[in-house]
């Protein structure tokens, strides 16, 4: 990656967009929330919920907007996986007119970057109502949800400027991560040694982050590729869905290429239709339990003409090679933390095609940064 050009007046520190410097400040957002949900010794977490409240939450609702609902998605597998908590996630758009049966003990989160969403907000004063438990976990500590709810997980990302959040989703998903390890000590599913294994593992990830943002080459080159294209499809199964929707969602937000994300199980169901030789398909296929079958249904889409993008670990790419337009390789890291690791390219990706296209990438059209209306 060329040094960044410098634009030091406008609060960019060298970065040609607020965007690229969100990205480049993950890692450090990271150790933040570890040094902040870490005792002293860097070893045990504590999420600030008391013990007794953490075991308590038989089950969760959780409810965003926007990016904040792809974290929720994300961490629906860790809570439901890790800590044996039976997780539901809802758009707060929805979520308030449904008619969700509810009583006072159902357990919700809130989670909002600014904390001022009109529909977030709605719904954490309709559970409040009924007298629910309310959590919220915001990036701005005197906003309205902050100051509303029981209890507050700080997500400490620091000022977030560019319109296409970045940095405070890969903060959302760490503390959502801490707090699936804090409810799974604390209701007995997760031993001493797995979270250390895990919070070691967390203290890793800026340096990984560190070496991906200095190879960015392979994926500046097919931002070149993908920018001519009119539409592109993302696929992934598990946690990799709700993060193929956070890339749907980031490419087209400023780079205006439509594109949808689907479950992979679900392509032949329909959206299979839509595959010619005109279309990129970016599969996300980290290696876990279900690599086999993403890496099938690539196959599917490849005989079909597909143009496949694959991020995967560098022996799935070779595996595949002959089916592939362009690949992304990735690190290896305990699958645990693969959410947070793949979330980086989608970022990058979304972000090289959206400057090949010279768009205005912090100030996309027709988008605001908190929606404070309905
Ligand atoms: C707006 C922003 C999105 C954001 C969503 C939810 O649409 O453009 O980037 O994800 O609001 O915002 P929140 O502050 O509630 O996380």
């Amino acid at each position: 990656q060329p040094a960044p050009k410098l634009d030091v007046a406008d609060g960019k520190q060298g970065f040609e967009h607020f965007m690229l410097k969100e990205i480049y400040e993950q890692g450090d957002v990271i150790e933040r929330i570890l040094n902040h949900y870490l005792d002293i010794n860097g070893r045990q977490l504590n999420t600030g919920l008391q013990p007794g409240q953490s075991a308590a939450i038989e089950a969760l609702n959780i409810v965003a907007c926007g990016t904040s609902y792809y974290a929720a998605c994300t961490a629906r597998y860790w809570l439901e996986s890790i800590a044996g908590i039976p997780t539901d996630t809802d758009l707060a758009s929805e979520f308030r007119y449904r008619n969700r049966p509810m009583s006072s003990h159902t357990s919700n989160l809130f989670i909002s970057q600014s904390g001022e969403t009109a529909d977030t907000l709605a719904a954490l004063r309709y559970a409040k109502a009924i007298g629910c438990p309310c959590l919220s976990m915001n990036n701005v500590p005197t906003s309205t949800m902050a100051l509303e709810s029981d209890t507050i997980l700080p997500t400490l990302a620091g000022p977030e400027i560019g319109v296409a959040s970045t940095k405070a989703f890969m903060a959302q998903l760490t503390v959502l991560l801490l707090l699936s390890i804090d409810c799974a000590r604390h209701n007995g599913s997760m031993d001493f040694d797995q979270e250390l294994s895990l919070i070691k593992a967390l203290h890793e990830l800026p340096s990984l982050f560190h070496r991906q943002l200095l190879t960015q080459e392979p994926i500046i080159r097919l931002a070149q590729m993908m920018a001519t294209s009119d539409h592109a499809l993302f696929i992934g199964r598990g946690q990799a869905w709700p993060l193929a929707q956070e890339g749907a969602l980031k490419l087209k937000e400023i780079s205006y290429i439509h594109a949808e994300a689907y479950a992979a199980g679900e392509l032949k169901h329909g959206p299979i239709a839509l595959v010619d030789e005109q279309m990129p398909v970016v599969v996300i296929a980290p290696p876990d339990e279900l690599q086999p079958k993403t890496l099938s249904n690539l196959r599917e889409v490849a005989s079909r003409g597909g143009k496949i993008i694959l991020i995967a670990d560098s022996q799935a790419i070779e595996a595949s090679s002959e089916f592939i337009t362009a690949a992304i390789p990735m690190p290896q890291v305990d699958p645990v933390l693969f959410p947070l690791l793949y979330t980086l390219p989608l970022q990058l990706l979304a972000y090289h095609v959206a400057k090949e296209k010279g768009l205005d990438i912090d100030k996309p059209r027709n988008l605001a940064k908190s929606v404070t209306v309905e």
